[in-house]
């Protein structure tokens, strides 16, 4: 057994090793060798372990304990206000060529890199405990799922993970003596010394750098306790190293919710979703239909809220796991309005961070009632009253919460066999151009549409509202390579599958007054109804340059009194918009064009051609 874990001497928290892995005790002795902990702590994943290290982080003043009536067993943290969402300027694609990072990624030398991190990470768990988290993306065991390591001096990591993950022992009886892992080494970059009182939320406020070496899938992160930056199963493994996983062996790695639809007739259909963040993916997973719909016998199921893995059975069909275990959702703007089924998720259970404190022990944020209570204490602690002129909540303020909390939860969620793809669908936030719903006449259009996929910013994520910004399949930030090669690996995928049908939709077209046109939400299953007709060969549309989109007549409207002119007015492709909109693609084309499959560049030009074509205006 391992010298070094021997000599740690600090009791509470430190145990042994629980495996007999070669590579991970080999690698967790390297690490404590490097960051110089004072304890090393193996995660077992119990809800015993759950409830002590919670305990200790209330202790700490991390956590917030919330009333145990009105909140059960959930707990509230208040981040540094300097470390508050993902960032995209300081994560980094370390290939060894700068050429497969591509044009969309950060790329710095592997080796000026290892040694800049090696430099951080000395010392940089001192005085603290350094957590190991064995977590299975995916049903452990599944043929889909892959196992990580998060090495990490945070115990909110620890917790959080146990709630997005499968995470603990049952992953170090999978993964065996020789089982292979996706190492992932995760510090908040601040060590403590001898008798230096820790905050509440350590972080380093001049360094952070959210790292991952391709060739060897291994992930480093530093400085942030933030969300994706620091629960590495989430982006950093799940989309950024997974996709580089899938073009090496086959499979896709997606920014995708997944969604099960059984229609009236008994029949189940899954469909995936991708769609940029701020474009209300939770709620389209959590969708509940409108009353005449489940009057009907229409239901819709949650398997996954943001990532897909997507690989072909035995049979050649495309299937999909969601890797998660868990939510970690934004609460802003999430009410018994939006998405009741969330609201129920969170009713316990619950880690929320950087939400509003009520003075009876509950949590607010923005738009979670429609008169928002007398006081509070807002995400920085400070008192709040309505129209003090600052948010209650940050604007990324999150929950983490399990998946089996949510009452739509698809009953094969958790089958390790994935579930059967029917069609998938891109979307984005744009007030004109793209119209309400688009249907790709083939695999290769529909890869074009993704590809050219762009969603309006919003003053919560960028501080400026309405810029369209070009998303290739909702992954600008999470394709762990080169952008061009990953829309290869697109169209080569395609030739060796059954392919589903794959669809543009737009929640989020605006009148000349700027006026949503589209109720959305729960109304958004009349499209998703067409969809799976359209999968089941019964229901018809026009063709048109960009694709088939639906007449009036093709969407059911019961219980939705919604005049055709506005619904013609949505569907529109405005040759002069689109016009504009193919300089985007373009652009986007160029910028891209190292690697750029042949296929995308000629759709680019039919598409130019048939929207030159006097046919629909
Ligand atoms: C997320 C995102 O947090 O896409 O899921 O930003
Ligand atoms: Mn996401």
């Amino acid at each position: 057994m391992h010298a070094l874990l021997h000599a740690v001497t600090k009791p509470v928290l430190t145990n042994n090793a629980p495996t007999r892995n070669r590579k991970l005790l080999a690698w967790v002795d390297e690490i404590a060798a490097l960051t110089k902990p004072d304890r090393i702590y193996w995660c077992d994943g119990s809800d015993e372990e759950y409830n002590h290290l919670c305990g200790e982080l209330v202790a700490t003043g991390t956590f917030r304990k919330l009333d145990e009536t009105l909140r059960p067993n959930s707990y509230l943290a208040w981040s540094d206000p300097t470390d508050v969402a993902r960032v995209e300027d300081r994560t980094f694609i370390c290939s060894a060529q700068k050429e497969d990072a591509g044009a969309t990624n950060n790329w710095v030398e592997p080796a000026e890199m290892r040694a800049k991190l090696t430099e951080l990470f000395d010392g940089a768990m001192r005085g603290r405990t350094m957590y190991v988290v064995p977590f299975s993306m995916g049903p452990l065991g599944s043929h889909i799922a892959h196992i990580g390591v998060e090495l990490s001096d945070s115990p909110y990591v620890a917790v959080n993970m146990k709630l997005m993950t499968r995470m603990g022992r049952k992953v170090l009886e999978v993964l065996g003596e020789d089982g292979a892992f996706v190492p992932a080494l995760h510090s908040v970059g601040a060590p403590l010394h001898a008798d230096e009182k820790d905050v509440t939320w350590p972080c380093n406020k001049d360094h952070k750098y959210i790292v991952h070496f391709p060739e060897t899938h291994e992930i480093w992160s530093y400085g942030s306790g933030y969300g994706g930056n620091a629960l590495l199963g989430k982006k950093c493994f799940a989309l950024r190293i997974a996709s580089v996983m899938g073009k090496q062996q086959g499979w896709l790695a997606e920014h995708m919710l997944i969604l099960g639809v059984k229609t009236p007739a008994g029949r189940k259909h899954y469909i995936t979703a991708a769609f940029p963040s701020a474009c209300g993916k939770t709620n389209f997973a959590m969708l509940i239909p409108p009353a005449s719909f489940k009057q009907q016998g229409w239901e819709i199921t949650t398997v996954g809220d943001d990532i897909a893995w997507i690989k072909p059975n035995a049979a050649g069909q495309m299937v999909a796991i969601n890797p998660e275990a868990g939510f970690f959702g934004v609460a802003p703007g999430t009410s018994y309005e939006t998405n009741p089924n969330c609201m129920e998720s969170l009713k316990s259970n619950t880690i929320f961070t950087n939400v509003a404190l009520t003075p009876d022990g509950d949590v607010w944020w923005e738009g979670m009632t429609k008169t928002p209570p007398a006081h509070l204490t807002d995400w920085q602690g400070k008192p709040w009253t309505p129209g003090c002129g600052r948010l209650a909540a940050h604007a990324n303020a999150r929950f983490t919460v399990a998946a089996t909390q949510c009452p739509s939860l698809d009953a094969e969620w958790d089958n390790p066999q994935g579930v059967p793809i029917s069609a998938m669908i891109f979307g984005g936030r744009r007030s004109d151009t793209v119209p309400l719903v688009t249907e790709a006449t083939n695999w290769e259009e529909g890869v074009y549409m993704a590809a050219t996929l762009g969603s309006e910013t919003t003053a919560a994520i960028t501080g400026q509202t309405g810029v369209v910004r070009s998303d290739p399949f909702a992954m600008i930030a999470f394709c762990g390579y080169n952008m061009a090669n990953y829309f290869a690996h697109w169209l080569d995928f395609g030739k060796n599958t059954h392919t589903p049908k794959i669809y543009c939709v737009n929640w989020f077209r605006k009148d000349e007054h700027g006026k949503f046109q589209w109720p959305g939400f729960g109304d958004n299953m009349r499209v998703l109804k067409w969809i799976v007709e359209r999968v089941e060969g019964t229901a018809s549309a026009s063709n048109t340059a960009l694709g088939n989109i639906p007449n009036y007549s093709d969407l059911d409207w019961t219980g939705l009194d919604y005049p055709s002119e506005k619904f013609t007015a949505i569907t529109a492709v405005n040759t002069v918009q689109w016009m504009q909109e193919l300089t985007f693609h373009q652009a986007l084309l160029s910028k891209l064009q190292h690697h750029m499959p042949a296929a995308l560049t000629t759709r680019f030009e039919t598409l130019q051609k048939s929207l030159r074509a006097p046919s629909r205006v």
